[in-house]
């Protein structure tokens, strides 16, 4: 109990009910924000704590630090004060993988037999505490006889700064230490915990800033963050933020003498026990294989949880041994972070790009700077629509938040503010639509703008249906339902993003089994050996039919030069047989689109880059396959002399064995090894019977 020794002309019965009702409320306050087990309601505890501040109102005298009526204090004058802690607060290594952590354990083990050498020490790397790494930011918080006294950030570890008033407007954090059993508290304590917002807190305060028309925070961690750092508490209090604490950095024992706990297990029993929020999914082990599999156990759990961790801690339950370990730079050898995949990284927004979805609603996309999320690369990200980027004001030239989880499309969060150099663009709505210059146009009640023209050939599912279509890639089993299916999971945002889908996520699909789903696979591969004029009639490009696609295809062999040379200027393009200055002028203005040029990336990276020869207007003139050099092998519906007569007929040349002057390898059933590793060792492309017969179309 906290020491009241100012005199005081109040009654002693009033000193007394003053002394009950802050034990009282702090209890309730306890079981509501630590336990989440309130035994009263709202109206009776606000009951208590106004009686509370009548007394104190009256008698300021009876205030005490630990008082509930003290949670938030006044606005610090200036800035904050540095604290230095009472011991390095260390930071943690990281293993990504199992592998990195089984690591962990090989250089535990010899570092033991080297430097200790003791049989004992050996037997307690069978020993662990599994614990979520909280993605929040790290707090201390020190206790003088059972008080809290001070609160203080990370800051570089050895010095942080002083937040006390901020933390005590934190209801989860104790005000006093509970003391169990008549056991005295420790004349001194100091605890390292994880100050965050929980997910559905965070969402609902994104919510009342949009309402307040104020700006919204990319993720639960830099909302914590902003709250922590508020100059006035007051502003702190009204910011749901929680507490989970898991370590002692500071410990003087008290009247009784017990002594801190000395292992990492009975640490999270005693911190509770004082009061604090600890974890309940913390878990302990006989051996690392099992923490391990406690650790990958939440890669699919992380989303069922109130907040975000970023990964599992495995911690040497040996806290004797663990401090005699040491550390390496900022890392203790005696813990492991098991980091998740990343679910967001930062990235450059170069450009915004406009797709329309199934129903006609213009969706803006960000054109990102390569980044890598997870083990994936992305390129392009949701802005969900001109409202969100406004509201969060997102503009071209932002360093932003990118974020990706699960099946979710990755999604741009928000901008890094801090790293604006004022060479930002802001991002202006269109009026029209891009694809087909009807006005825009917005339903009632809704955010998003719409492109009214049902025909547009901007809407994704059109295009996509394009795409896969007999006269583009032929992609067979590829309807329109099940376009508009993976377009509804968030499977595919653009035409490159069929290369990368998975079995899992068809299986995921209403009516897919196994076997439609492998043949669906199969039919997206064999279309990376499509003829370039396909793949160049499948983008979709405005006016480019299979006549202009030819004969683009014939003139620049493949799409890296095409749109070198359309993006240059229509100019280029309009001496060729078939492209006039109309499907120049498109041809250049897709080429110069950034999104045109991610979009080749992104197939390109896919394995969707079909080559040619170069041919002139004169070989095409006499006859479709003229100045074209074929090679057969395997079995084809006909006598191999029937299809090379075909082919001579319609202006080919038909040769034995795979050179560099090959223009296609004509593959049949059963086909010889060594004509197809040639082939690819000289990138000489490899087409079916079907296409063959296209390619004379
Ligand atoms: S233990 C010596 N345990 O993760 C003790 N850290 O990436 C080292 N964190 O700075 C830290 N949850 O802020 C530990 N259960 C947990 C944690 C945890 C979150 C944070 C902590 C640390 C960061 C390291």
């Amino acid at each position: 109990m906290s020491k009241n020794a100012a005199p005081t002309s109040a009654p002693p019965s009033v000193v007394e009910r003053a002394a009950w009702l802050r034990a009282e409320i702090n209890e309730h306050n306890y079981r509501y924000h630590v336990l989440d087990a309130p035994i009263i309601s709202d109206a009776e505890f606000d009951a208590l704590l106004n009686e509370l501040r009548e007394i104190e109102a009256q008698y300021p005298e009876l205030i005490t630090p630990d008082s509930p009526t003290q949670r938030v204090g006044a606005p610090a004058a200036e800035g904050f004060a540095k604290v230095r802690h009472p011991q390095p607060i260390l930071s943690l290594g990281n293993a990504f993988d199992v592998a990195g952590v089984r690591a962990w354990r090989d250089r535990l083990v010899k570092y033991v037999q080297q430097n200790f050498g003791d049989s004992d020490d050996l037997r307690k790397l069978d020993d662990y505490v599994v614990e979520p790494k909280i993605d929040g930011l790290t707090v201390v918080l020190t206790y003088a006889d059972g008080v809290f006294v001070q609160g203080a950030t990370r800051g570089d570890g050895l010095v942080g700064e002083d937040i006390t008033p901020n933390l005590r407007a934190v209801k989860s954090v104790p005000l006093a230490l509970r003391r169990k059993d008549g056991s005295a508290v420790p004349a001194r304590l100091s605890v390292r915990g994880e100050a965050f917002m929980p997910i559905a807190d965070f969402e609902k305060l994104n919510e009342a800033q949009l309402a307040a028309g104020e700006r919204t925070f990319a993720n639960p961690r830099n909302a914590a963050a902003g709250a922590l750092r508020q100059l006035d508490p007051s502003l702190t209090a009204k910011r749901p933020l929680r507490l989970l604490c898991y370590a002692i950095v500071d410990f003087v024992p008290g009247a009784d003498g017990h002594v801190a706990p000395r292992t990492q297990w009975e640490t999270l029993s005693y911190l509770r026990q004082l009061g604090f929020p600890v974890t309940d999914i913390a878990r302990r082990f006989d051996n690392l294989e099992d923490a391990i599999a406690y650790c990958t156990a939440y890669v699919e759990k992380r989303d069922d949880l109130p907040f975000e961790i970023d990964g599992m801690v495995i911690k040497l339950n040996d806290l004797d041994l663990a401090q005699r370990l040491g550390y390496v730079g900022k890392d203790p050898r005696g813990a492991i972070a098991f980091k998740f995949p990343a679910r967001e990284a930062t990235t450059i927004l170069k450009d915004v790009s406009v797709t329309i979805g199934r129903t006609g609603n213009i969706v803006p996309n960000a054109v990102l700077e390569p980044v890598h999320i997870g083990g994936i690369t992305i390129t392009s990200a949701t802005l969900h629509n001109y409202d969100d980027i406004a509201r969060k004001d997102i503009r071209i030239g932002d360093r932003v938040i990118v974020k990706r989880a699960g099946d979710v499309i990755p999604y741009v969060a928000g901008p890094v503010v801090a790293a604006r150099t004022g060479r930002e663009r802001i991002i202006t709505p269109p009026t029209e639509c891009p694809f087909c210059g009807t006005p825009l146009t917005r339903r009632e009640g809704e955010v998003a703008l719409y492109c009214t023209n049902a025909d547009c050939p901007g809407r994704l599912d059109r295009a996509i249906s394009h795409f896969v279509g007999s006269g583009a890639m032929d992609i067979q089993g590829l309807g329109e339902k099940i376009v508009a299916q993976l377009i509804e999971a968030g499977l595919v945002a653009d035409v490159a993003d069929l290369y990368s889908l998975k079995k899992e996520d068809l299986l995921g699909l209403e009516k897919f089994a196994e076997r439609k789903a492998q043949k669906l696979l199969d039919a997206i591969e064999a279309s990376k050996r499509q003829p370039l004029y396909r793949l160049i009639v499948g983008l979709g490009i405005r006016h480019v039919g299979e006549v202009a696609a030819r004969a683009l295809a014939d003139r620049f062999g493949s799409l890296d030069a095409l749109i070198e040379a359309a993006s240059e200027s229509p100019e280029r393009l309009q001496d060729i047989e078939g492209v006039g200055p109309v499907i120049a002028e498109s041809v250049s203005e897709w080429a110069r689109r950034d999104s045109t040029r991610a979009l080749i990336a992104k197939l390109k990276h896919a394995g969707v880059d079909p080559k040619q020869e170069v041919r002139s207007a004169e070989a095409r003139a006499e006859g479709p396959l003229a100045g074209r050099t074929f090679v057969i092998t395997g079995t084809l519906s006909k006598p191999r002399e029937a299809i090379a007569a075909w082919i001579e007929s319609q202006g080919g040349k038909v040769t034995d064995s795979v050179s560099k002057n090959t223009s296609y390898l004509v593959v049949g059933d059963a086909p010889g090894a060594s004509k197809i590793n040639k082939a690819r060792q000289l990138n000489v492309p490899m087409i079916g019977e079907e296409e063959l017969r296209n390619l004379a179309r």
